[in-house]
């Protein structure tokens, strides 16, 4: 495994490098989430890339950019037992430079759930995810279901810049009880973990109404507010939403399939889940 902090250096190796290239773009502080991404990647392709960068330009000014986990030695150690090719760990000052001027906007899609909530978010993630392809020049890349707007975006943007690039996501990594693998779930204390299993129970409930015949999804909101609410003390919910998967828009009535998305604050931590309703 080998590990680059310098652009130029990393495009040179990748220059020699066996295609098909797999990239896994990350912040960092890997778990089992990422883990399921990077082998993935290592089984559809000769070289498999892992970045890491934990990207400003993503974070809000009130968010937890400062805060938020960090432990390189651990993820090294990691990607080296999973037997990654490169790791880049660029300085936040190589990718933003002074004179940074260009963003990308996916407009419409960066505007609906957590764009309402996290104004700028997707054009910091939409800027530094153009950047690492750019940088990397993979033939897939593979990102988390769990971020489901996120890989919208992605492949949005992939398809409007006629970039020639796999987006492949990858279903949500979930604890023993159902919580979806985060980096930020260790700013949970130990009840408030014990509650947060509640958001997943909320999405299976609204699965077994689905499958009953509710189809009507304020009907399915609803309920899964409720249950929050009524499971996880101290919590406050941003959203919970029933749209279609590709485009985000909101539907009333659920045909085959459709995406609910939850974002909860459990006390100080903000968490976000979703799960595709369908018929089985
Ligand atoms: P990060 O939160 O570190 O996540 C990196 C990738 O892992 C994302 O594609 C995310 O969706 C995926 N992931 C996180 N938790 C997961 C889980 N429980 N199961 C499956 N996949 C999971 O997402 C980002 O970083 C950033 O926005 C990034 C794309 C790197 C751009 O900065």
């Amino acid at each position: 495994m080998k590990i680059y902090n310098n652009i130029e250096q990393l495009r040179e190796a990748i220059k020699n490098a066996e295609r098909p290239i797999g990239l896994v773009p990350t912040m960092g502080f890997l778990h089992q989430g990422h883990l399921a991404l990077i082998n993935q990647a290592k089984k559809y392709n000769k070289t498999v890339i892992v970045t890491i960068f934990v990207n400003p330009t993503q974070f809000g000014p009130n968010e937890d950019y400062e805060k938020y986990p960090r432990d390189i030695d651990h993820d090294i150690n990691l990607l080296k037992s999973l037997e990654t090719n490169f790791v880049f760990i660029p300085e936040r000052e190589s990718l933003y430079t002074e004179n940074h001027n260009t963003w990308v906007n996916v407009e419409k899609l960066d505007e609906k759930l957590e764009g309402h909530f996290r104004p700028n978010h997707f054009k910091g993630v939409a800027t530094i995810v153009l950047k690492l392809l750019n940088i990397t020049t993979p033939d897939n890349a593979y990102f988390g279901q769990k971020d489901a707007q996120q890989v919208q975006i992605i492949k949005q943007m992939v398809a409007d810049l006629n970039l020639s690039i796999k987006i492949n996501s990858i279903p949500t990594v979930r604890e023993y009880d159902g919580l979806a693998l985060s980096s930020r779930n260790v700013y949970l204390t130990k009840d408030e973990r014990k509650s947060a299993k509640e958001i997943y129970q909320s999405l299976l409930l609204a699965q077994t109404l689905f499958e009953k015949g509710i189809n009507n999804a304020e009907i399915i909101k609803k309920n899964v507010s409720d249950h929050i609410i009524k499971n996880i003390k101290n919590s406050k919910i941003d959203y919970v939403s029933i749209t279609q998967e590709s485009s985000l828009e909101d539907l009333q009535t659920i045909k085959d399939s459709a995406l609910l998305s939850i974002a909860v604050h459990v006390g100080k931590t903000r968490l976000i889940d979703n799960l595709i309703l369908s018929k089985k």
